[in-house]
């Protein structure tokens, strides 16, 4: 199973932010750690801790794309919407029938929705909140 690793060029320029996209990378690691304990319900307590952060983040991003008047928030808050809606049916399924295969699924799942999410959705608004820094110092 693939290892995210937190890099430079995850950076979308926002403390707050990117120290949540750091904590979730942590706690994807610890679920993949963890997945296959006592054949699958181990990973039970780790995929909670994960999609309650992922809330509590997206909650946080929002505010701040909202405040900061971003175009594509509805979009955005679309985006994140349907990821904790999936992962909230997979938790589901996973409560019922614990199984590691499944829950490596979910791993790889979270994993490359995470990568892709900050790496373009997010970026798209670090370019954003950056160009914005930039018109207004030159004013
Ligand atoms: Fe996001």
């Amino acid at each position: 199973m693939e290892d995210l690793v937190w890099t430079a060029a995850m950076s979308v320029g926002i403390a707050p932010l990117d120290e949540d996209h750091r904590q979730l990378i942590l706690l994807l690691r610890d679920l993949r750690e963890n997945i296959a304990g006592r054949n699958g319900v181990g990973a039970l307590p780790y995929l909670h801790r994960l999609a309650d952060y992922a809330k509590g983040h997206f909650a946080k991003e929002e505010a701040i794309l909202r405040a900061g008047d971003y175009p594509a928030f509805a979009a955005h808050q679309s985006i994140h919407e349907a990821m904790v809606q999936d992962i909230a049916e997979a938790l589901t399924d996973q409560a019922q029938s614990p199984d590691p295969d499944l829950a490596a699924k979910l791993y790889t799942f979270v994993l490359n929705w995470l990568k892709s999410h900050i790496l373009e959705d997010d970026m798209a608004y670090a370019r954003y909140f950056a160009n914005k820094d930039r018109r207004s110092a030159a004013q």
